[in-house]
């Protein structure tokens, strides 16, 4: 009987959608087996150790920097090694006072609430936050105007850990409530090319060093991109070739895929020709950009545009985005001088 209940429970088990990803999380789930962004790390590890000694919660943490760089990730495993509960909300779920006060006035002591996306918190909701963070309670109010009277209620002392695409749209009062405020930056193919490694051991899919360098080079310097080209690539090594992910099996998935040897895809190409070719080279807008291709002007600012300025495809000016010369050039279109970039720079010379 008991056989049989494990059996049927491996069978359940197996049909649960999504159950692949849980049981192969590519996230690591301890600050040891985190690869990069080692200043961030060696900050977490220092706070995380003093707050265990003192056995005192963590200070609130301010996360900022692109989609796919691990804000959500090192929330998890602050929660971890912290050994607390994390609750997970987000800006826009927030609507208003009253969702964020039921999330508030059940935490546990040391819980960890991890808010993504926090700049969309509606600012009628961040304001109960302020108390909160601050002196661990929250006012209620009860009526209205001359006999509007609050009343305090205490809260169980906890951790906010805020991430955020845009720090910039934080108001100053939020963001000085946070005690640590890190930036993620974009990882170097080294750093990548062991995520990817360490991936696919997880994945159980052979790879060599030069085929991992070739994933990893290609992931716009990025952990998420990194580990779902590494899925695709997988795809194709075991379809078409054997199994193995080798340099050219790496090539070949990839370049099926539209990404290029730089990690340009078709939306960045769609991008750099819109600005080329439909504006001159720019300045335009990032909203004339997006109304142009359709897409939403919040997407280009968060995913598409960091990467393009991190690599210096595209420039920002008071003025909008230009293209540059190296962008020109990767897509084999030929220089004007008398549109672009330098153009402005030698009028201005003159
Ligand atoms: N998977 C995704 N991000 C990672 C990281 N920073 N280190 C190790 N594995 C990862």
């Amino acid at each position: 009987m008991i056989q049989e209940e494990a059996n049927i429970s491996d069978i359940l088990k197996k049909e649960i959608p999504g159950d692949e990803d849980i049981k192969f999380s590519l996230r690591p789930s301890r600050l040891a087996e985190y690869i990069g962004q080692n200043k961030v790390t060696e900050t977490l590890k220092i706070a995380i150790e003093a707050a265990l000694k003192r056995k005192e919660s963590l200070d609130h943490i301010l996360f900022n920097g692109p989609p796919g760089l691990g804000k959500t990730t090192l929330a998890h495993i602050i929660a971890n090694e912290m050994g607390t509960r994390i609750i997970t909300s987000s800006g826009p779920a927030l609507e208003k006072g009253g969702d964020l006060m039921g999330i508030l006035t059940h935490l546990e002591k040391g819980d960890i609430l991890f808010i993504d996306e926090i700049h969309r918190i509606p600012k009628i909701v961040e304001e109960f936050l302020y108390p909160a963070m601050e002196d661990f309670a929250v006012d209620f109010i009860f009526d209205k105007g001359a006999h509007a009277r609050t009343h305090r209620y205490r809260l169980e002392p906890f951790t906010l850990i805020g991430a955020t695409t845009r720090a910039g749209l934080l108001s100053s009062p939020l963001r000085e409530r946070f005690g640590i405020t890190r930036d993620l930056d974009f990882y170097d193919e080294n750093d990548l090319t062991k995520i990817v490694k360490r991936s696919a051991s997880i994945l159980e899919v052979p790879i060599d060093d030069e085929g991992a360098f070739e994933i990893a080079r290609r992931s716009r310097g990025t952990p998420r991109v990194a580990n779902r080209l590494l899925k695709r690539v997988r795809d194709y090594a075991q379809v078409r070739a054997h199994g193995k992910i080798t340099k050219n099996v790496a090539i070949d998935a990839l370049l099926l895929e539209g990404i290029d040897e730089q990690g340009i895809g078709e939306t960045d190409r769609k991008v750099l020709k819109t600005i080329i070719i439909n504006y001159k080279g720019g300045p335009v807008g990032i909203e004339a950009i997006a109304s142009t291709l359709q897409i939403e002007a919040d997407v280009l600012i968060d995913v598409v545009e960091p990467y393009l300025l991190k690599t210096g495809f595209i420039i920002r000016t008071p003025q909008g985005r230009k293209a540059t010369e190296i962008a020109y050039s990767h897509l084999g279109i030929s220089f004007n001088k008398n549109l672009g970039l330098f153009a402005d720079n030698d009028r201005k010379r003159k």
